[in-house]
């Protein structure tokens, strides 16, 4: 018999009672509305689930002792250090709520026998479209606007923006989100100019959309947004060098991740003037700041992001572009039936294994 159980721990190693040790899933990071859309899964009720708000690390592994599996998110830290203490303490599955993997060290997971699984594609949607909403909103000047009709100011000065129609618009990396936003930038009427080491022909044929190099999307793009993987090769793809050949005046969107952008070098760029605008959803350092609640204290230690805020011309989400309804009821569905096929010893869902 499976047991039903569900608990929940703020502070680190606070202790708890569960009923079957050998059932459990230590998930770590958790918000309200993961926790929730991962109890309404299919199948989640036949496990036990030990919910802790603080995250993985080296440091908190030890409140994996009598797992079987633990879940994860973007800003959890899975190093060696802690995927040796988790393979101490018996956990044998690390399945990750999301689609990125960097924060894992997935050569230590192998040699330690423990299964990586995360949710490859939950909704390209969710986050092509926040990456629009931003370029909207940051273009057309709606967060600006909306603050001063709030004060009874109706007053357009200083609200310009420009059509998208007609301009181009440059995707980097054209998996599954980039296919999305490189879509809906041609439903504007853009031109798209797109660069991926693994071109899709036939799509880009189907959908006008060009692809060239690098350094040519870089160069062209009036709009350039990043949808590409965060790797060795891709840290700090913008930087000094490459932010300077953008063109003048250009909008930079990352959806992405935060380190392929270097972001002393982008407040640079920013101070020079030669960027018209920057929308963030990801931030280099933003680990044990995003998804937190830091106003209570109201400052923020991370000189650069707080730099970064000060520019009427840069908009940063908290790492929200994936926070979607239909987003969050796939990753649980994933999750879980990954998590229970696991347990079983059945086979996982095909390309979620890493
Ligand atoms: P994907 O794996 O479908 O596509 C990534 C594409 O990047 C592939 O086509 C790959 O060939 C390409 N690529 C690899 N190296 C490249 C390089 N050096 N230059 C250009 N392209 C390169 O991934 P998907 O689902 O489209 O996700 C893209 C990224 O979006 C993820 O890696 C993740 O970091 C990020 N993401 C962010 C979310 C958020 O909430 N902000 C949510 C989900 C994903």
């Amino acid at each position: 018999m499976t047991t039903v159980a569900a608990c929940f721990s703020r502070g680190f190693f606070q202790p708890a009672v569960y009923l079957d040790m050998m059932k459990a899933i230590s998930f770590y990071d958790t918000k309200p509305y993961d926790r929730d859309a991962m109890l309404a899964a299919e199948g989640a009720a036949q496990m036990e689930w030990r919910f802790h708000e603080f995250r993985l690390t080296a440091e908190t592994a030890a409140t994996a002792a009598g797992c079987d599996a633990v879940c994860v998110f973007v800003n959890d830290r899975l190093d060696r250090g802690c995927l040796t203490r988790l393979a101490e303490a018996g956990v044998r599955h690390v399945a990750l709520r999301c689609a990125g993997f960097n924060q894992v060290d997935l050569a230590a997971a192998r040699e330690l026998g423990v299964t990586v699984t995360r949710v490859p594609a939950y909704s390209p949607h969710a986050v092509a479209e926040h990456a629009v909403a931003l370029l909207l909103t940051l273009n057309r000047k709606i967060h600006r606007a909306h603050n001063r009709v709030r004060e009874f100011n109706f007053s357009l000065a200083g609200l310009v923006g420009f059509d998208l129609h007609g301009k181009t618009a440059g995707i980097i990396g054209t998996g599954k989100i980039g296919r999305c936003t490189a879509q809906i930038f041609r439903g504007f009427g853009c031109e798209v100019l797109a660069y991926d080491p693994f071109p899709q022909h036939d799509w880009a044929a189907g959908h006008a959309v060009r692809y060239t190099r690098f350094d040519e999307v870089l160069e062209k793009a009036d709009i350039l947004s990043l949808h590409l993987p965060l790797t060795p090769e891709t840290h700090h793809l913008l930087n000094a060098d490459t932010l300077a050949r953008m063109k003048s005046g250009a909008y930079l969107l990352n959806t992405s991740r935060g380190k392929l952008v270097d972001t002393t070098a982008l407040i640079g760029c920013l101070k020079g003037g030669q960027l018209g605008g920057v929308a963030l959803d990801v931030y280099e350092e933003e680990e044990g700041i995003f998804f937190e609640d830091h106003s209570e204290r109201g400052l923020l230690e991370d000189d650069e992001l707080s730099r970064l805020l000060t520019f009427p011309n840069v908009l940063v989400t908290s790492h929200q572009a994936f926070l979607t309804r239909e987003a969050l009821g796939e990753i649980a569905r994933v999750t879980v039936t990954n998590l229970r096929s696991h347990l079983d010893g059945l086979p996982l869902l095909e390309g979620t294994v890493l």
